[in-house]
């Protein structure tokens, strides 16, 4: 199976937004099942994918990718069944306005703007609704009800050169990695604790819970990250194409010092195409992992993705490749 594949099979599915995962975690839990020994669930919702080690005393090593993603939460439905919606993590507006949007039970929608907001306002949650097509309030409350949940479509399209736009490739891209170095790991000397996490959208919730009940020696993270090389981009030395990204530090989070130097050396001496990330905004599940318990030796492997959070991210499939290579030498290498 490609990458390409694997990562279709992550996408298009339901929403699975932040705290209503149900619809990934099947899915996931499907294609993890034949390549690891345990799977549990946890109270918060992480799937946890066990694949046990030959040592004869193994470390044990997570790797984690969020499964949920960005989404919208009906707060209020008005009499000509209208319905306002609450934003659930780091909604833009101005990506979201007049895109095409699902529930869970397939109902569609389209996020639409209020008419006296003009082209150039600063769109807040207040300005936006979402109008499913219903006639009144009891036509709309047919098909939605407060609480429930809606995502700008998925999709996902194949471009020139190795690229591919869609959604939410934040962070299926980084469940495919997970997927993938699953199946090029099947005999490990180390437990592998392959872990899709819920609510990462919203905070990190889900991951740190689920770094406490595995107390890691390693963990590494596979995320999304954003780059410096489309026009007008904060400067940043990430580019789309150029290699799995390294993280040195974003804004939650400083990485392992020696397990980043460890990470560039494999890469040089495997040839994995690789490059170093700063990010100067935005965290991932890196920090939470990090600081729970007695805290643990903790990196991440970045995908780099244009347009993170609309309905178009895109990365490159070559870089996917070289996160999924760069995981599998370096924790077949890793001296302990
Ligand atoms: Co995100
Ligand atoms: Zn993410």
């Amino acid at each position: 199976m490609t990458m390409y594949t694997t990562l279709k099979k992550l996408l298009p599915q339901t929403p699975s937004v932040s705290g209503r995962e149900h619809g990934i975690r099947e899915v996931l839990k499907e294609l993890m099942a034949p390549l690891c020994d345990e799977i549990t669930v946890d109270a918060m919702g992480n799937l946890i994918c066990l694949k046990k080690g030959s040592a004869a005393a193994p470390a044990k090593v997570m790797l984690a990718a969020h499964m949920d993603e960005i989404g919208f939460i009906v707060n209020f439905i008005d009499d000509n069944g209208f319905l306002r919606v609450a934003p659930i993590g780091g909604i833009s507006y101005t990506a979201a306005a007049f895109c095409p949007v699902e529930f869970e039970n397939g109902t569609r929608g389209v996020l639409a703007v209020d008419a006296d907001k003009k082209a150039g306002d600063v769109l807040r949650p207040e300005h936006c609704y979402v109008d499913i097509g219903a006639r009144s309030r009891a036509a709309a409350e047919k098909k939605v009800k407060i609480g429930d949940c809606c995502a700008l479509l998925p999709s996902i399209t194949r471009l020139q050169g190795g690229r591919v736009a869609g959604r939410p490739l934040d962070d299926r891209a980084g469940c495919a990695v997970l997927v993938e170095i699953a199946r090029r790991m099947a005999a490990p000397a180390d437990d592998i604790y392959y872990v899709f996490s819920v609510q990462e959208e919203v905070g990190c919730r889900g991951a740190r819970p689920a770094a406490y009940s595995i107390a890691p020696d390693l963990a590494l993270i596979f995320d999304v990250t954003a780059t410096g090389d489309v026009p007008s981009a904060k400067p940043m030395a990430v580019k789309l194409g150029a290699g799995v990204a390294i993280k040195i530090k974003d804004s939650s989070v400083i990485c392992h010092t020696e397990l980043v130097e460890e990470l560039i050396e494999a890469a040089r001496a495997e040839k994995i195409a690789a490059q170093c990330e700063i990010l100067t905004f935005g965290g991932t599940d890196t920090s939470a992992v990090q600081m729970t318990g007695f805290g643990c030796r903790a990196g991440a492997l970045s995908i780099p993705c244009r347009y993170i959070h609309t309905g178009s991210e895109m990365i490159d499939l070559a870089d996917l490749e070289a996160a999924v290579a760069l995981a599998v030498a370096y924790l077949k290498g890793e001296k302990k």
